[in-house]
């Protein structure tokens, strides 16, 4: 079977993490926490990094952090993972769906000041499979509306918006390590921001609010410590990043070579504006190829090719189906981009170890598929 992604430990992984086992440094003390955090968000272009237990770990960082719960609500994309409503709505705040743009797939900045409400307190730009977000715009509005915007990066480490890393551009930064993305480590997370005082209320949210007086708290905090095992990880994946990027992109060339003749497939963009760091290599099938998106997926992996299938958007989620809870988003509205993504796209087997081999292979069986 060609996964669809696998970790890469190609550099100092076992090094560093076999110093944490020899020193006894296994918990969320230790060296690496700090190193890693100064090293990402330095890449990032953020003067502060919160490493934290996961992507979604990070998202409830952001939101807590920047004050928002009950009564205020959040525009997100329909588009994305269920993480980022759920982080919402579990601050006590409402999450808002506005659909996403049909080439980027990212939310549609277009459409997001019909959305805003004097409850409105953030708007969360996710960029999606490695294309970053057309953030102006969404500055552009969130400034006028006196808004905060929380990046949501889990997807796009080292994306860039006109030379600006993903992650670097809002007021927080959210990223995700888990074991498919482009940086890992295992499990994990990371918040980044250039605001100091954020900064800080995500490492004390990060460690349950702990304060001195010790066991005197004055906030609600969350355990969403990184261990320095974690961190030990991340540190020597954050060493390589750069020719990890260079290989996701290799990759996606390769592809885009092989599919570009297929003029039906609908390809994975790069706005003039983007660097897209392609962590998914995501098609739309056309409805002329014969069979749905879910028979193509079967059958490439009865050939042994792991593939998976786009999000499920927000307004199409059983658990959010109206009234069940007031902090669920509204479902009723038009999401087309969002219905029409969910139900073409796919994305195909981009991990880091990927051969030239394999490439072809995914793509003889993709084309085989046709018919
Ligand atoms: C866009 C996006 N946000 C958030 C997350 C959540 O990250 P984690 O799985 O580390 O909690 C993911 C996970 O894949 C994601 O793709």
């Amino acid at each position: 079977m060609i996964p669809v992604c696998e970790p890469f430990l190609d550099g100092n992984e076992e090094r560093y993490v076999l110093d944490c086992l020899t020193s006894n440094w296994i918990s969320s003390a230790g060296k690496y926490i700090p190193a890693f955090e100064e090293r990402f968000s330095g890449f990032c272009g953020a003067q502060y990094g919160v490493a934290c237990s996961s992507g979604t770990a990070a998202i409830h960082l952001a939101v807590s952090a920047l004050g928002i719960g009950p009564g205020d609500e959040v525009i997100i994309p329909s588009f994305t993972i269920i993480a980022s409503a759920n982080m919402v709505i579990l601050s006590g705040a409402r999450p808002v769906l506005v659909d996403v743009e049909p080439t980027t797939w990212c939310i549609d900045s277009r459409k997001i000041e019909e959305r805003i409400t004097p409850a409105t307190k953030a708007i969360m730009a996710v960029h999606m499979y490695g294309h970053p977000c057309d953030m102006d715009p969404i500055l552009d509005i969130a400034r006028r509306h006196r808004l905060f915007v929380i990046e949501d990066a889990a997807e796009a480490h080292g994306a860039a918006y006109k030379g600006r890393k993903a992650g670097s551009i809002g007021d927080v930064g959210c990223f995700s390590f888990y074991g498919n993305k482009l940086l890992t480590t295992g499990e994990g997370g990371m918040t980044v921001t250039s605001n100091h005082a954020i900064a800080e209320k995500m490492r004390l949210l990060r460690n349950q609010a702990f304060e001195d007086p010790r066991f005197v708290h004055r906030f609600v905090g969350f355990n969403y410590r990184m261990t320095n095992i974690q961190a030990a990880i991340g540190l020597a994946q954050c060493e390589r990043i750069e020719e990890k990027i260079l290989r996701k992109r290799e990759i996606a060339k390769r592809y885009t070579a092989l599919l570009a003749p297929e003029r039906d497939l609908t390809l994975p963009h790069e706005a003039a504006w983007a660097q897209n760091i392609y962590w998914m290599y995501g098609i739309l099938l056309p409805d002329s190829y014969g069979r749905d998106r879910d028979a193509t997926m079967r059958r490439l992996k009865e050939g042994g090719v792991e593939t998976r299938p786009f999000f499920c958007p927000m307004h199409r989620q059983p658990v959010f189906q109206e009234g069940k809870d007031p902090r669920y988003p509204v479902t009723a509205g038009r999401f087309p981009v969002s219905d029409d993504l969910a139900a073409r796209g796919l994305y195909l087997p981009s991990g880091l170890n990927l051969t030239d081999a394999q490439i072809h292979e995914v793509v003889e069986k993709l084309l085989a598929c046709r018919a």
